[in-house]
C-alpha cells in the first residue's frame, strides 16, 4: 500500500521557529536590510562560539572559500591539495583564482582526505599554495597529521568546514585548526541562513584582506561609512574585490540558529545512535563510524553490494517508493566532466572515492525528525535490504 504524501519522510527539512520569524521581522522593520549591525553581532557571537579571533560573514561558503584561498596567496598557476570526495564548490574556488586542484584520495573509514596522500602530493607537485581538507559529513579530518605536514612544507591549511559546525578535533572546534576555516549555512546544513557562510581565522592580516575583498575591495564596510567620523560618502577602493557580504536579514536568522546549534547537534546525535541500534545487525550494510566529535551532518550508510541483488540506484528508488527521501554524498569530482576532461582523470585514479560513491546512501538526519520517522526510515531500509538479500 502506498503512503499518503504527508507520510513521506523528506531527506531534509530546516529547523526554523518563531524566533527566526521574529528576527526577520525585526530586520525588515528596522529599515536597514543589507550588511550592518546584525551581521556584526552574528560575527561576534560566532567567533565566540568557536573561539576564533575573527569571524567574517559571507553570502555562501563558496564565497568564503574563495576569500580564504585568495588571502592564502593562491594565484594563477598555483596548486591546492584537496579531496575529490566533496561538492564542486571546494574545487571550483581554486579555479576562480586560476590555480589547479591536486586531488588526493580519501580513507575508507572516515571518508576524509588521506594524510599520506597529501605528503606524496607535496613531494611530487610544484607550487602547492594551500591544503584544503574537507570534514566530510562533519567527521574530523586527521588534523594533527595534516597540520604537521603543512608546517613541514610551510603551506597554509584552509579547512572546508561546510559540514563541520559544531564538530571538533580533540576538543578544538573544526574550522579553527588550520589558518582559516569556512562554514556553510546553506539550507541543508547543520544551521542555516538559507544561503550564507562564515570564515574564521586568528590571523589579522588574513582577516583584513578577506574583509576588504568581501566588499568590492573597499577599505571600509558600509556600516563604518555611516557610523564613523569620516564623511558618509568617503571610501577607497584598494583592490578589485568581490560582492560577498551577508545581508542583515540572513545574519538575524543565523544568530537564532547559532543559539540553537548545540540542541540541534544533540538531536542529530540521538538520531545517529538510533540508526545504529536499529540497523547494526544488517549484514548487507556498513554503518558510519561512531564519533563523539563529529557534527553528525550526514548519516551515510554503505551497501555491501556483494550481499545484495540490487544496486544502489535501485535501493534508493525502492526507499523512495516507501516514502523515504535520501541523497548521495557525493559523486566524486574526478567523475564530473569538467574535472575529468581538464585533468585527464580516470574513474580508478581515486579507487576509494569510486568504491564509496558506488554504494553510499545518505539517510535523513535533522532535528525535526521524530522518533517515529527515524524508526520508519530504518524499517524501510530493512525492508528493501532484506528483500534484496542475495546470499
Ligand atoms: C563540502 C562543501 N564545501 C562547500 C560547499 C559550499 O557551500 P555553500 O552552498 O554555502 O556555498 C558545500 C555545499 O554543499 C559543501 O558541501
Amino acid at each position: 500500500m502506498s503512503r499518503s504524501t504527508d507520510d513521506r519522510v523528506p531527506f531534509h527539512r530546516p529547523s526554523l521557529g518563531i524566533e527566526e520569524e521574529a528576527a526577520v521581522l525585526r530586520v525588515l522593520r528596522s529599515g536597514w536590510l543589507t550588511t550592518a549591525g546584525e551581521a556584526r553581532a552574528f560575527e561576534a557571537e560566532f567567533a565566540a562560539a568557536v573561539g576564533s579571533a575573527y569571524a567574517i560573514s559571507v553570502n555562501s561558503a563558496t564565497s568564503g572559500l574563495h576569500l580564504a584561498l585568495e588571502a592564502a596567496g593562491v594565484r594563477a598557476g598555483g596548486r591546492v591539495v584537496t579531496t575529490p570526495y566533496t561538492f564542486t564548490a571546494t574545487a571550483e574556488v581554486i579555479r576562480y583564482l586560476g590555480a589547479d586542484p591536486v586531488f588526493v584520495d580519501i580513507r575508507g573509514d572516515d571518508l576524509n582526505i588521506d594524510p599520506h596522500g597529501i605528503e606524496q602530493a607535496l613531494a611530487r607537485e610544484e607550487r602547492v599554495e594551500a591544503i584544503m581538507p574537507v570534514h566530510f559529513g562533519g567527521y574530523p579530518c586527521a588534523m594533527d597529521r595534516i597540520v604537521s605536514i603543512a608546517n613541514d612544507h610551510s603551506v597554509p591549511v584552509v579547512e572546508d568546514a561546510a559540514h563541520a559546525f559544531p564538530g571538533a578535533f580533540r576538543g578544538k572546534p573544526l574550522g579553527t585548526i588550520g589558518e582559516s576555516g569556512v562554514y556553510s549555512f546553506y539550507a541543508t546544513k547543520t544551521m542555516t541562513t538559507g544561503e550564507g557562510g562564515m570564515v574564521v581565522t586568528d590571523n589579522p592580516d588574513w582577516a583584513r584582506r578577506m574583509t576588504t575583498m568581501r566588499l568590492h575591495g573597499i577599505d571600509r564596510e558600509v556600516w563604518d561609512r555611516y557610523t564613523a567620523d569620516r564623511a558618509s560618502w568617503e571610501y577607497e577602493v584598494v583592490e578589485a574585490g568581490f560582492k560577498y557580504n551577508m545581508p542583515d536579514i540572513l545574519a538575524a536568522i543565523g544568530r537564532e540558529q547559532l543559539r540553537k546549534a548545540r540542541g540541534f547537534l544533540e538531536a542529530r546525535r540521538r538520531i545517529a545512535e538510533a540508526y545504529r541500534v536499529l540497523l547494526e545487525d544488517c549484514d548487507y550494510l556498513e554503518l558510519p563510524p561512531c564519533c563523539r566529535d563529529s557534527s553528525c551532518h550526514l548519516y551515510v550508510i554503505r551497501l555491501r553490494l556483494e550481499r545484495l541483488s540490487i544496486d544502489r540506484r535501485e535501493f534508493i528508488d525502492r526507499l523512495a517508493a516507501l516514502g523515504v527521501g535520501t541523497s548521495v554524498h557525493y559523486m566524486p569530482l574526478h567523475l564530473m566532466p569538467y574535472y575529468r576532461n581538464r585533468y585527464g582523470l580516470k574513474p580508478h585514479d581515486f579507487p576509494v572515492s569510486l568504491d564509496v560513491y558506488s554504494r553510499s546512501i545518505s539517510l535523513p538526519i535533522y532535528p525535526g525528525l521524530s522518533d517515529d520517522q527515524v524508526a520508519r526510515v530504518a524499517e524501510a531500509v530493512r525492508q528493501v535490504g532484506d528483500g534484496a538479500h542475495g546470499s
